[in-house]
Formats: C-alpha cells, structure tokens, sequence
C-alpha cells in the first residue's frame, strides 16, 4: 500500500499572491498530518515564487512526519540542503517560465553533476530521489548515477483518456517492475487527483504518492485535514478497475 506525500506549495502560492503572511503553510501542516499525511513535500524554486527559506526552516522543526524537499540540482540548493538535512530530497528540473515541473529530469544528459550531488547528498545520510518519465533508460542511469529512489512522472497518465490512459498506466507498471529490478525504490507523483489517483495507487512496488494541487484545492471546499483523510481512503483502499480509466 503506498503512503501519502502531501505538497503544500499552493498554500504558499496563495499567500504569495499577496505577498503577506497568511496563508501559513507551516501552520496548515498540522491539519494534514492530522488527515493522514504521511509526509510532507515542498519545493523551494530559484525564484522562491511559493515557498521561502523561512518556510523550510520551521517546516525542519515542526513536521512530524517526514519532509521531502524537492529541488534543482544547482550549488545553492544542494548547499541549502546540506545544511537542512530533509528526510529526502527529491531531485527534479526547473525552468523559470514554467507553471509547474513539466517533464522528468533527463539523467543521461546530466549523469555527471547528478552523480556529484547524490554523492554527496548521501555522504550525509539523505536518501536522494529523481524526479523521471517513466523512460526505461532514464530509469537505468537512476541506479548508475546511485539515486536509491526514483519519483516516476505520472503527468502523461494524468492528461490522457480511456485507451490511451491506459496505455501510461501500462507503462508505468513497467517502469515501476523495471527500477525495482534495477534496486531502486520507487515514488510517484504530479497531475493525481481524486478521479484518477486510484490504479496508480494499485501499482504493486509504489511506495509513495506525492499529490499537491488536487488536495489544496479540494480544501477550499472541506478543509486540509478531510482533504488529506479523502485522498488517503482512496490511496489505502482503490478499486483496480475503476472505471474512470
Ligand atoms: N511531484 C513532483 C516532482 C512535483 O514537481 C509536483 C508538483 O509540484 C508534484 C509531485 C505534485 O503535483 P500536483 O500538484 O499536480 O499533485
């Protein structure tokens, strides 16, 4: 059974629409965790457009679950999380013009600076993650440049339907077979929601879901914690053949 990442950047979003104090991601943690969070995920951009370094330090002392950075490879966050020391970062590209992460990261291209960064990211005790589609060469220079886990990219299975839906979900039990004969642990996430999350969360060897947008904004309607507590249910307990697909 997959357990559940909560990000809580959009909560950041909004507050940064205002550049004001509130909303509070740090503080709306509690109520995630009180859902069933079982961990906690946030991505601290170059460009800090959502959450800040002020963020990252109290969210270190205050969640009491598991905090998973998410992060470009460059020198200053690989400095920022050495200092940290998260439960896990996961590793993923950024462009500044994005709206979101948009593809995987391309790890044969990047094999050598990947390799330093988890090198020594691993010196010291944080477990590093890569952020890939569900590619079976870029799942193999996951394990070459020694990630212990892999986030696969469930974007593509996200934004497609019925035939071709099932299709990515296909390949994506694939790749999840494939990383774990290859050693490494496999996380998932980006585009889930509550009408799809389901077959992902059947995949046999998924660990985690890291889910954001789709449980932020269901919040609106009835608050973090039975956001979290829905999204949790149907990860817990999914139908494998729901007819959504
Ligand atoms: N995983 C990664 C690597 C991401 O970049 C994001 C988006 O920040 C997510 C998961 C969550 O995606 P969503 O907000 O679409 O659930």
């Amino acid at each position: 059974m997959a357990s559940l990442g909560v990000n809580i950047d959009h909560i950041a979003n909004v507050r940064e629409a205002r550049k004001t104090f509130e909303p509070d991601p740090v503080k709306m943690v509690l109520l995630a965790e009180l859902g069933g969070a079982d961990g906690i995920t946030v991505h601290l951009r170059e460009d800090r457009r959502h959450i800040q370094d002020r963020d990252l330090n109290l969210l270190k002392e205050t969640v009491h679950t598991r905090l998973n950075l998410e992060m470009a490879a460059t020198e200053e966050m690989t400095a920022i999380a050495l200092n940290l020391k998260p439960d896990m970062v996961t590793l993923v590209p950024e462009k500044r013009e994005e709206v979101t992460t948009e593809g995987g990261l391309n790890v044969i291209k990047h094999k050598n600076k990947l390799k330093e960064i988890i090198q020594r990211l691993s010196d010291e005790g944080i477990p590093v993650s890569l952020f890939v589609d569900p590619v079976q060469s870029q799942i193999e220079n996951c394990s070459e440049v020694k990630a212990a886990w892999i986030e696969l990219h469930t974007g593509k299975y996200a934004i497609t339907k019925n035939k071709a839906r099932g299709l990515e979900l296909s390949i994506l039990k694939e790749s999840t077979a494939k990383a774990k004969s290859y050693g490494l642990r496999v996380n998932a996430g980006h585009g889930l929601t509550y009408q799809n999350v389901e077959p992902i969360a059947a995949i046999e060897g998924i660990e985690e879901l890291n889910i954001g947008h789709t449980i932020i904004s269901r919040a609106l309607s009835v608050g973090l914690s039975q956001a979290v507590k829905e999204m949790k249910s149907l990860i817990i307990n999914p139908r494998k053949d729901n007819f959504l697909l």
